[in-house]
């Protein structure tokens, strides 16, 4: 790897009481580029703008993914990954879809763990705080013929991140728009995907609520995710969750969420959540909680369901009673190193 530290860190800049997450950005980043059919050297250099072409292919034709994954410092400043490897997996297999090249582990572990070490500074120490990573793929090949890229740049920058504590959110269960179908990108982390859902979302805000829950293309009648986040549903004490599939992203924090349940003895069914069943849990008194989850929020808790020109009111639960917070809870506890990580989640 090639190190060249910048002689101009922003660090005094950085007061830890008050940024805005996705703003502002460490001292450093990763790239690597891909030329001739292979990766060329890993670079850790000065955060910065780099030379853009509009005629560059990822921006024309969107061969251009993404992950999303946070370090954490405990309270004794030691740094730690979440199941960085998992990222690594998914990455690669939302390069594949995409017809890009796949990155090697070294690139990205130890890109990773170069990056948020030279810039440990920067990581918020404190609960609910993190540093948001952000591993990218995209095609840099100057052409406009529609085809597969044959340069590219991999990529890594960082955020500080805190805790949102969002308050109980609205949302619609969508009755028309779709985040995927059956043979698309769905499972894939493509940026396309996100610049799909903004403008149905934006419907959805002028019709008072502030998410979509995603259902499938062909019905409309099954739930798949909600905003950027995989989706839970808590029916009496059962939790369901669908299944992952080419149309739902394969979460690390939904992953985390399932096998963080079943350590609790709580009930898990991983299988198509009906819209009806949902609906019809929510009129007889059985439904309890309906939450997102992802690595940026965490966890987001809805207060309504938007079906058919009706709000449908969620129970208000303690957090004591709600499974969605007490899985946060133990979520972002193994995660800052106030639990034991009998998972081995640790890095
Ligand atoms: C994440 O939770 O990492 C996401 O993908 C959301 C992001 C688009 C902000």
């Amino acid at each position: 790897m090639i190190i060249q530290k910048t002689e101009n860190s922003r660090i005094s800049t950085f007061d830890p009481n008050n940024f805005s997450f996705g703003n502002t950005f460490i001292d450093h980043m990763i790239i690597c580029e891909y030329e001739n059919g292979k990766w060329g050297e890993v670079k850790l250099v000065p955060y910065g703008p780099l030379p853009f072409t509009p005629a560059m292919m990822g921006v024309n034709y969107g061969q251009a993914c993404f992950e999303g994954m946070k370090a954490y410092k405990d309270k004794d400043g030691q740094v730690f990954l979440f199941r960085p490897e998992k990222n690594f997996e998914r990455i690669n297999k939302s390069a594949k879809r995409l017809a890009m090249p796949e990155v090697t582990e070294e690139m990205f572990i130890e890109g990773l763990k170069a990056l948020v070490d030279v810039d440990r500074a920067w990581i918020p120490q404190g609960e609910g705080m993190s540093l948001y990573i952000r591993p990218l793929i995209f095609a840099t090949e100057e052409a406009l013929k529609a085809r597969v890229a044959n340069k590219y740049m991999f990529a890594i920058v960082a955020t500080p991140a805190k805790m949102y504590y969002t308050e109980p959110v609205s949302v619609k269960i969508s009755d028309h728009y779709s985040r995927a179908a059956n043979g698309g990108v769905g499972s894939a982390k493509a940026a396309g995907n996100y610049a799909a859902s903004f403008y149905p979302t934006q419907l959805a805000i002028e019709e008072g609520y502030e998410q979509i829950i995603w259902t499938d293309d062909a019905t409309h009648e099954y739930f798949e995710e909600s905003g950027t986040m995989n989706v839970f549903v808590r029916i009496n004490d059962t939790i369901f969750t669908p299944p992952t599939s080419e149309k739902i992203l394969d979460g690390v924090t939904r992953d985390s969420f399932i096998q963080l349940a079943k350590k609790r003895g709580i009930e898990v069914k991983i299988e198509p959540v009906k819209v009806k069943e949902v609906i019809e849990a929510q009129k007889n008194g059985t439904l309890k909680e309906v939450w997102g989850v992802g690595t940026a929020v965490v966890t987001t808790v809805f207060q309504a369901l938007g079906y058919n020109g009706e709000k449908l009111e969620l129970p208000r639960l303690s957090d004591e009673e709600s499974y969605a917070v007490t899985l946060k809870n133990d979520l972002v506890n193994l995660q800052t190193n106030l639990s034991d990580d009998s998972f081995g989640w640790r890095v």
